[in-house]
């Protein structure tokens, strides 16, 4: 539906916002509260003061408060520093938390929002690529245990997510990249058509083009709204989300790589192991690498002492999903399966993309 301030999607359970300058809209689509509670880091402040400015316009009160950077925003006792300026500001159930930034802010302000007084409305106001295609669609909420990602959380779904292209006009290509990398995902196992387009755009796509990167946010949103809808808890289908992710998580964690980097590679050690298996044409695994190139990510990670490291957390995660070892195979462009693999697999192909 195209609405003045933008298109609204409807992902069934809450509407997706999307558009240029649709955060000045944020006070005429944000569900009724008495407080807003708008939650950023420092790179989103300019973002969170517009939300603020267009929620005062309907007299709403205001709560600013800033997160730290990054993983640290994600650490158990930050949240318990929003637990007590919630009860500073009063907060109340029918209040409403807004969270502004990259994916750090909207898991860790969505874990707030999902526990303080059982559950305030929740409004996702993604200001990175990967945060508007990826994290603040499905729900899931968390923070990090430790050194364990997102070991700590729950499936809270939004009341509104409101995703703005102009905010993407300040990230550094290198978080342009970073999103890039699930972006790439969705079209390798869900859609040849948007594969094609992102090979065409690709340079427009990093040149922040507004047209292109609309496009980008639409279809993606559109494809991650589409499979949770079907498995909201990750029972089947949104296994297919994790496409990448299987060795990717471990490459994560142990190279200290960001998000979207260690999924390209874990997607090339996973298209490698398509081929090997015989699921997979060469050429495909060829298209999927030069677009991930394309994207200013990298096919291997130059970490080769860290494989055992890798795969214990391969292993740990495997704990975690009662014991099988799944990963996410393509066998053609825009299709994928869930494939069963041996720790022997897994290894064979993590060999692959580490240097
Ligand atoms: N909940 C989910 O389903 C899900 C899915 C994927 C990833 N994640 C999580 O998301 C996190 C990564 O998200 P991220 O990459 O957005 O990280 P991030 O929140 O750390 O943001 C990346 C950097 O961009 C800066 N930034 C934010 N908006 C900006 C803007 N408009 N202009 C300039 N700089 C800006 C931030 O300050 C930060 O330094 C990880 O913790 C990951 O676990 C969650």
């Amino acid at each position: 539906m195209t609405h003045a301030s933008g298109l609204l999607l409807d992902l069934g359970q809450y509407p997706v916002l999307l558009g240029r300058g649709t955060l000045k809209a944020c006070g005429t689509h944000a569900p009724i509260c008495s407080r807003a509670f708008i939650i950023h880091q420092a790179a989103s402040k300019k973002y969170a003061q517009t939300v603020a400015e267009s929620l005062d316009e309907r007299k709403t009160d205001l709560a600013l408060v800033e997160v730290p950077d990054g993983e640290k925003a994600k650490e158990l006792d930050q949240v318990e520093v929003l637990y007590e300026k919630a009860l500073d500001a009063k907060l109340e159930r029918t209040d409403a938390v807004f969270a502004v930034g990259g994916g750090c802010v909207g898991d860790a302000a969505g874990f707030f929002a999902a526990t303080y007084l059982r559950g305030l409305q929740l409004v996702h106001v993604p200001t990175t690529l990967l945060a508007q295609v990826d994290s603040s669609i499905g729900g899931k909420v968390g923070v990090n245990l430790g050194a364990t990602k997102n070991m700590v959380g729950s499936f809270y779904q939004p009341e509104l997510v409101v995703d703005d292209i102009d905010a993407l006009q300040s990230l550094p290509p290198m978080q342009i990249s970073n999103g890039l990398a699930e972006v790439i995902k969705y079209g390798l196992i869900r859609d040849s058509d948007f594969l094609r387009y992102l090979e065409k755009n690709m340079d427009a796509v990093q040149a922040k083009d507004p047209g292109a990167l609309l496009h980008v946010v639409q279809q993606s949103v559109q494809h991650k709204g589409t499979v949770v809808a079907q498995d909201e808890r990750e029972a089947g289908s949104r296994m297919t989300l994790n496409y990448g992710h299987t060795l990717g998580h471990g490459i994560e964690t142990v190279c200290g790589l960001p998000h979207g980097f260690a999924i390209a590679i874990g997607m090339h050690a996973a298209g490698i192991l398509a081929v090997e298996k015989g699921l997979l044409e060469k050429q495909d695994l060829e298209r999927q690498n030069d677009l991930i190139q394309a994207a200013g990510l990298a096919l291997v990670a130059k970490t080769k002492a860290d494989a055992e490291g890798i795969m214990e957390k391969v292993r740990n995660d495997k704990k975690r999903t009662a014991g099988k070892l799944r990963m996410v195979l393509l066998d053609k462009i825009g299709n994928c399966r869930i494939v069963e693999v041996t720790e022997k697999d897994a290894q064979f192909a993590l060999e692959q993309v580490l240097e």
